[in-house]
């Protein structure tokens, strides 16, 4: 007799098997497939998934006790999961990873949770779950490096140092105020950071795959379950926006290029040319070759990934540009780029702060240096100014007398008085003169760099109480 072979359809690896009659190809899995990052949000997942499920039991398609079963397993999937390696390699993505550990708990049952509901709308809520926690995270980083900064500049509100434009010596400044140029930028980006977690406050759950849900859900209520101020308004939108990841992105990536450019600060004021500070040991590091070396590489990294964030957020838009509406699969590589900013915020922050709390200053060197001529010219023809010379006069003949000393070798102070210059106008070359001029709001004046120093510290609190205040909510 011969023997029967049975056809049997092929093994339903996936979430979509139904129409196809070949099992995936080992090749389009591992191009496919992104269980391999997006198990980054697991918890969101399954947070959402809960939310969902009460969704379902309130339009009817769960009954009570089916929602229960259905949110004690996710939960327990969570708590399981913890910790602990997940099977990269056996799933599609997160969400049919949940979706089959779901089943191994609560059998068939689990195959009613994906009505009404697509990936679609599953990931973009997903991500919007994880996207306001990295910009609140962001957020806690500036407002704790702010506060270190504040310190600094309470500390320091009188330390007298050279000011530079085009790096030339230009006027002596104080080091708090310096520290205080980097706590507006460190303010603004705070704003921009926490606009970004206000953008993504809406919920895409109940969008569907694309043209909204088939079941009669309460969005409302999903929403609020979630923790969103309201559901989004349009569900083509809703799948296929990812506006507040963008957001999130530039945000972090000004915020670290204003770090650069304090990195850079440090790293010419730790010169052994300026030695102006020294940088903690602790937060140094060392040469493989060169005995004497302590050299500022959290600092150069810091500058480094301020060039890579500008490469992660052109290309996070380059693959937003063009899109189709709705969702297209493009938008499964919307998230390593935001991993790996997370990762390197969280990374460079807490070093950048250690590195500043830790700073040594050498302030008899920054005093010295804020004492040359080159930083005091203008004071000197400020000193004309104010017995009524007028200012562009006052330029005129402290320049000549400038290059006369320069040709002298000497200082305006050892060419003392004569050409215009009176020996009360030099009584201006002291650094600590300088800056006390400088009253105005905004100024470089201990007495004023103490007030806006009291004031940041107040704002740097504030913003360390807000995102505590999000993260527990
Ligand atoms: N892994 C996918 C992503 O990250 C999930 C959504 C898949 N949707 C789809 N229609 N294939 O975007």
């Amino acid at each position: 007799m011969k023997r029967q072979t049975k056809k049997t359809p092929p093994a339903r690896t996936n979430m979509w098997g139904g129409r196809f009659a070949a099992a995936a190809d080992a090749r389009l899995k591992r191009f496919n497939d992104s269980f391999s990052f997006d198990w980054r949000l697991l918890e969101e997942d399954i947070t959402g998934s809960i939310a969902w499920a009460g969704a379902l039991r309130r339009a009817g398609v769960l009954s009570q006790n089916e929602e229960t079963r259905v949110a004690r397993a996710l939960r327990s999937i969570l708590a399981e999961t913890q910790g602990k390696p997940l099977p990269l390699d056996d799933h599609e993505d997160v969400h049919s990873f949940v979706e089959s550990a779901l089943a191994s708990k609560v059998g068939p049952l689990a195959k009613k949770l994906h009505t009404g509901r697509s990936r679609n709308d599953q990931v973009a809520t997903d991500l919007r779950l994880w996207l306001a926690d990295a910009a609140l995270e962001a957020t806690s980083h500036v407002a704790a490096l702010a506060q270190t900064l504040v310190a600094l500049a309470k500390r320091e509100a009188a330390t007298p140092m050279p000011g530079y434009t085009h790096l030339k010596q230009a006027e002596p400044v104080t080091f708090g105020h310096w520290c205080l140029a980097y706590v507006e930028m460190l303010f603004r980006d705070a704003d921009r950071l926490v606009a970004a977690f206000a953008r993504g406050d809406e919920c895409p759950l109940g969008s569907g795959a694309l043209a909204g849900s088939p079941v009669q859900v309460d969005r409302e209520a999903v929403a609020a379950a979630l923790g969103f101020s309201r559901p989004t308004a349009n569900s083509l939108d809703a799948v296929s926006d990812r506006d507040f990841a963008a957001d999130y992105l530039y945000a972090s990536t000004l915020m670290l290029t204003h770090l650069s450019r304090l990195a850079e600060d440090l790293i010419f004021f730790s010169s052994d040319e300026a030695g102006y500070v020294e940088l903690p040991d602790a937060m140094s590091t060392g040469s493989s070759r060169m005995p004497q070396k302590k050299n500022p590489d959290v600092l150069e990294l810091v500058r480094g990934h301020a060039a890579r964030a500008i490469g992660e957020t052109t290309g996070f838009l380059a693959l937003l540009k063009g899109l189709p509406l709705a969702y297209d699969k493009d938008l499964q590589l919307d998230k390593e780029p935001l991993f790996r900013m997370r990762d390197t915020l969280s990374a460079a922050l807490p070093a950048l702060e250690a590195l500043v709390a830790g700073l040594q200053l050498n302030r008899d060197r920054m005093r010295a240096a804020a004492s040359s001529d080159l930083l005091l010219a203008t004071a000197v023809a400020d000193a004309l100014a104010a017995r009524g010379v007028a200012f562009r006069e006052a330029h005129d003949i402290v320049g000549r007398r400038i290059a006369e000393a320069i040709a002298k070798k000497k200082t305006l102070k050892e060419l003392g008085p004569g050409g215009g210059i009176t020996a009360a106008d030099l009584a201006a070359l002291d650094p600590s003169r300088s800056v006390a001029a400088k009253k105005a709001i905004g100024g470089t004046a201990p007495a004023r760099v103490r007030r806006a120093a009291a004031a940041a510290a107040k704002r740097a609190d504030a913003l360390a109480r807000r995102v505590g205040k999000e993260t527990r909510e």
